[in-house]
């Protein structure tokens, strides 16, 4: 675990990476199988689970909601399902801490209750968009108020929701989930349109709690009413914790770096396609061969040492690299020639402006570049500079200017690095492991 306390990194330039590491758990999938073990009728068993802060904030909001929970083990949980309808009124307001996946998915579990719930979070989470998911369920019948759009969410319970079709106008997998959460406890066949295909845990994971749902091409089906039984869950190691070796394996690998055991859903793996475009050597190892269908695919991944040369981003592979970009953008700067990124608007709506943080940091370290409404455009060098850089809480920002010491010519030093541990606990130590030289102070 990161040291309590610890507000900044203090990262030694240069060194080399190597071996084989394991991350942590899945963010998303340890999110929903709580909420679906939650609504679920029977037992249900988590292993590999994400003990990040933000699911730990989900775990926290379900025991207020009368949920019991059990932690035989650092990353097992088992989860008693309360059934759908055997939620209790929470006490006072639901705190979802950093976890912008727990609020907007809470929003769809909550809102079908017979009960009143109010939503608040941290800094950051207070200033991030709720319309997008309070809008559909609106239409389902759901009385939610924001303020201006943003937390508190206040919820009305409203137990006999109409199912409705929904064309998202963003992909977005928490809208998606939302509305489908909600839909089961909805009249009629909810119905969601996606523009382009979003992470789909949230399908996956209730088809293994026996619900049926359809896809065909972009649009999901599913009857409301149907119940979930409660089932075993492996969450993979997660993707986007392991990206931050994949760019660190590219950059400065002196033997091959391994990461085990990771999900390598395809509606999250946008990152190993736009570092093969740079020229990555990246070998994807299947370790799921020809499991059930819904399953969540898993492979060991192995990088080699690269000379990356920048590209222009398909717009077509942000959606599902969405959570990657701040290390993308550090691979980007060490890169030969020019990288160009447009069509990324939603980057300023994560824990913090992304585009903005990322280009304030490089700037930092003397990376040309330029910041543009919808994306940035870099110039990539051999080297880059030192210095201190404000992560502005956002724990993949923080993560991401760790990697980039590796190419430093002096001492990066980062700050506010305490959100670290709401998605990769223990990332200083599976770092130093790595042989990055970072310091936890
Ligand atoms: C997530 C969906 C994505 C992603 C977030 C996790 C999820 O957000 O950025 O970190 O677990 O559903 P959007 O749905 O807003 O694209």
């Amino acid at each position: 675990m990161s040291t309590p306390g610890t507000d900044r990194y203090r990262v030694r330039p240069g060194g080399s990476v190597g071996g084989t590491l394991t991350v942590p758990g899945d963010k998303s999938i340890s999110h929903r199988a709580l909420m679906l073990g939650a609504l679920a009728e029977g037992d249900t068993h988590i292993s590999g689970f994400l003990a990040g802060g933000d699911c730990l904030s989900t775990a926290r909001a379900l025991e207020e909601l009368g949920v019991r929970i059990e932690r035989p083990a650092e990353t097992e949980v088992v989860v008693r399902g309360a059934g759908a309808q055997g939620f209790v009124p929470p006490r006072a307001q639901l705190d979802m801490g950093n976890a912008g996946t727990a609020m907007r998915l809470m929003m769809g579990v909550l809102a079908p209750q017979r009960f009143d719930s109010t939503l608040i979070g941290d800094e950051s989470l207070m200033r991030r968009p709720m319309e997008r998911v309070a809008v559909p369920l609106q239409m389902m019948g759901a009385r939610i108020h924001t303020h201006q759009g943003r937390p508190p969410v206040e919820i009305r319970g409203t137990p006999h929701l109409r199912a409705i079709h929904y064309s998202l106008p963003v992909a977005s997998a928490q809208v998606k989930s939302a509305v489908l959460l909600a839909g089961l406890a909805a009249t009629g066949r909810t119905e969601v349109t996606e523009p382009a295909p979003a992470r789909d845990h949230t399908e996956r994971m209730l088809r293994a709690f026996g619900v049926r749902l359809l896809r065909e091409g972009r649009t999901i089906a599913m009857e409301g009413g149907q119940r979930l039984r409660g089932t075993r869950i492996a969450v993979p190691a997660d993707f986007s914790s392991a990206a931050f070796f994949l760019v660190a394996g590219c950059l400065a690998a002196d033997r091959p770096l391994t990461l085990t055991n990771v999900g390598v859903n395809p509606t999250r793996t946008g990152l190993l396609e736009l570092l093969r475009r740079m020229g990555a050597d990246i070998r994807v190892q299947p370790r799921t061969a020809g499991g059930e269908a819904d399953a969540e695919p898993t492979a060991d991944i192995e990088v080699r040492r690269s000379a990356l040369r920048g590209i222009t981003v398909p717009e077509s592979l942000i959606p599902n690299s969405i959570d990657e970009f701040p290390v993308f953008l550090i691979a980007a700067a060490c890169a030969s020639g020019e990288t160009l990124v447009r069509g990324a608007l939603e980057l300023r709506v994560k824990e913090s402006d992304r585009l903005a943080t990322m280009a304030a940091g490089l700037e930092r370290l003397g990376v040309e570049h330029q910041l543009l409404p919808d994306g940035l455009w870099i110039r990539g060098s051999e080297e880059l500079g030192g210095g201190s850089i404000d992560s502005r809480g956002d724990h993949r920002i923080a993560m991401a200017f760790a990697v980039a010491a590796l190419k430093a010519r002096a001492p990066i030093e980062i700050l506010k690095v305490a959100n670290v541990a709401t998605s990769f606990p223990g990332f200083v130590e599976t770092a130093r492991e790595a042989g990055l030289a970072v310091e936890a102070l």
